[in-house]
């Protein structure tokens, strides 16, 4: 819902196809989702690097950079979440409006919020990539020591703990991060984009 008023839309003289004919490569969002520690962070860094050193224009939002800056005043209420999808899909959006194929590493806990940024972009510009990892798998993981802290009751509402995490019923793309490597990851992913015309 919009707040402001009296405002005008105003179309650029560059379009986004013509964006898209001159990188040679379609523009979308890598969605990743999944419990802290299940590897989004890791697969879609690692993805960044092999789709930058194919010569695609790439971009990285990362929940804990994103929460330095531009959601810093966002916590983890079910409200703030929200928001801070709602934002990363907004701006997931620009990107891909500016040709860049983006992906973004949010636990983006709950279906409804994905949705709607599913719903936000056009067809096939969302492509949602489920990192998959049993709750002991992550908590063994535990590479910010956060579940440590969660279980001591340190950290109110820790996803998978005492928060939900609703998971995706049918994403695009599924990862076992307990089954695959970092590699392995990164080339099923880039499978999927080279079938389906992306790059
Ligand atoms: S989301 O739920 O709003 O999508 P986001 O991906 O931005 O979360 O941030 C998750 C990161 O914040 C985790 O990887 C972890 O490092 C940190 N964090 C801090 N508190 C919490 C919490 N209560 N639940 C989940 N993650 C938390």
């Amino acid at each position: 819902m919009t707040t402001s008023t009296n405002i005008t839309w105003h179309d650029s003289e560059v379009t986004k196809a013509q964006r898209q004919q001159r990188n040679r490569h379609k523009s979308a969002v890598i969605w990743f989702t999944g419990l802290s520690g299940s590897g989004k962070s890791t697969v879609s860094a690692a993805l960044e690097k092999a789709l930058f050193e194919q010569q695609v224009q790439t971009y990285r939002l990362d929940g804990d950079n994103i929460r330095h800056g531009l959601n810093n005043n966002l916590g983890f209420s079910p409200e703030d979440r929200t928001e801070n999808i709602r934002r990363i899909g907004e701006v997931g959006k620009l990107m891909v409006d500016a040709g860049v194929l983006t992906t973004t590493a949010f636990i983006s806990p709950y279906a409804a919020d994905r949705n709607v940024v599913r719903d936000t972009l056009a067809q096939g510009e969302f492509i949602e990539v489920y990192t998959k990892c049993s709750l002991e798998g992550c908590e063994s993981r535990d590479p910010k020591g956060l579940y440590k802290k969660a279980r001591a009751g340190e950290i109110q509402g820790f996803t998978g703990i005492n928060a939900p995490y609703e998971a995706p019923t049918n994403p695009e793309i599924e990862i076992d991060t307990e089954a695959l490597s970092v590699d392995e990851a990164v080339a099923k992913i880039v499978a999927y984009l080279t079938k389906h015309q992306y790059i």
